[in-house]
Parts: structure tokens; C-alpha cells; sequence
């Protein structure tokens, strides 16, 4: 059953928090200003993001697709001081939305927002190692992302994906459309790499925690 026509997952939403204010405010800019609004992340995977940058306590966090800087936001709230969190987003018409709400946040100096593909600036651009690597962009990239990021995820750290259920449809072998094969081929791999020991979470469209052994 679809998450926003299931009451359980209501109750668990409404049951976890606290939210901070700020997120309300953005979930509703989000609704009036993009044309695509359900790509953000929402409260249950949110407080979920936000817990285990928490138990980790990065330095340093890489994002890949910001969109308006919803679970930037929260991974931000586990981040140790004097870290550093960039986030990559290729569409200018969403990302200033982002950066009004970094700067007015508690994590202000935290925040690197990279106006670029992410492809390109992963590959000539990106420096250093990361504590926790969050994928929400493009799809059909997942599985280069992979090999381009997973050396620089310090030992114990956290590869994050979103959506990689795709509203179910990565079980059905007959559903040929490119993003489904992709996720799919992405997850496989990912179950079988032997850097890292992985979960995959059925919540909302899919999220995999991969932690780098
Ligand atoms: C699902 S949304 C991200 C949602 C966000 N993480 C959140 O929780 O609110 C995906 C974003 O990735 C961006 N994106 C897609 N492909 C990209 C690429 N190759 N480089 C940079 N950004 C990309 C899109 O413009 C979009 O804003």
C-alpha cells in the first residue's frame, strides 16, 4: 500500500519527532514553489536521516541531489563541530530555495552547496574522504556513483540511497523501464560487494544503509 494512503504510516510519522520548525516551513515552500514536490524527503525519513548522523556524528557528509535542502537539513543535525556537509544539486531553480534555508538554519557555517552536475564534479572536482554519503539524485547513476564514492567513505561509514524500492516496482522482472533495472542492478550489487555489509529498508520508496567495513 502506497505510504500516503496507509494510516500506520501516519501514526509512525506523527509519533516520531520532535520536527524542527523550520522543516514545516520548508515542506510548504516546497509545495507552492517546485513543480515536484514528493521528491523531497518528508518527516518519518527525515527524523531517520537526521538519527543516524546523530549516532555517527560525521565530520564530513557528502549529498548527492539536494533538491531544497530537506534531508540536507537533517543530516546536518548529527554533524560534529566543525563539519563540513556538501551537497550537490544540478537544477538552479530549486537550489535557492536550499541555500535561503541553510543560512537560516542553526548549521549555517556547515552547508557547501554545489551549483553542478554531479557526475562531472564528483569526478574533477570533489577532495577528501566522508563519514556518510547520502545518493538522492539521478537513478540510472546510482551504481556509478558507487564506484566513483566508495573509496572515499571512511571505514564505518554510512552509504545512504533513497528510493531504491521504486515504489515496488524493482521486484517485478517483467518492468523493463530503465530506472526500475537500474535500482535493481544498483541493489544487487550493493548486497554483494564485500566493502560493505547492507540493509535495505522497505520504508516509504526504499532506503538502503550500507556501512563501509
Ligand atoms: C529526489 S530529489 C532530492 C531530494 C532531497 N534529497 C530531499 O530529500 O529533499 C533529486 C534531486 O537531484 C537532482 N539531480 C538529478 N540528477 C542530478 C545530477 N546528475 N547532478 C546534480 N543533481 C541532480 C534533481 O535536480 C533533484 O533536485
Amino acid at each position: 500500500m502506497r505510504d500516503d494512503l496507509n494510516p500506520l504510516f501516519d501514526y509512525a510519522e506523527a509519533l516520531s519527532g520532535p520536527v524542527p520548525e523550520y522543516l514545516h516551513l520548508l515542506v510548504r515552500e516546497t509545495n507552492l514553489k517546485t513543480l515536484s514536490p514528493q521528491m523531497i524527503s518528508g518527516h518519518l525519513q527525515g527524523r531517520i536521516l537526521a538519527l543516524l548522523s546523530k549516532l555517527l556524528r560525521p565530520q564530513r557528509i557528502l549529498e548527492v541531489g539536494t533538491f531544497t535542502g530537506y534531508s540536507a537539513l537533517c543530516l546536518a543535525e548529527g554533524i560534529a563541530p566543525g563539519g563540513e556537509l556538501i551537497t550537490i544539486e544540478g537544477n538552479p531553480e530549486v537550489a535557492w530555495i536550499a541555500q535561503k534555508y541553510f543560512d537560516a538554519s542553526p548549521y549555517a557555517e556547515v552547508f557547501r552547496l554545489q551549483s553542478s552536475k554531479a557526475g562531472e564534479y564528483i569526478e574533477n572536482q570533489l577532495s577528501g574522504h566522508f563519514d556518510l554519503i547520502f545518493l538522492d539524485a539521478d537513478k540510472r547513476n546510482y551504481t556509478n556513483y558507487f564506484h566513483q564514492l566508495i573509496d572515499r567513505l571512511n571505514p564505518g561509514g554510512l552509504f545512504i540511497s533513497d528510493n531504491v524500492l521504486w515504489d515496488g516496482r524493482v521486484v517485478d522482472p517483467e518492468d523493463k523501464e530503465p530506472d526500475v533495472r537500474a535500482l535493481d542492478e544498483f541493489n544487487r550489487m550493493l548486497a554483494n560487494d564485500p566493502r560493505v555489509e547492507t540493509v535495505v529498508l522497505p520504508l516509504r520508496d526504499g532506503l538502503s544503509v550500507a556501512r563501509r567495513i
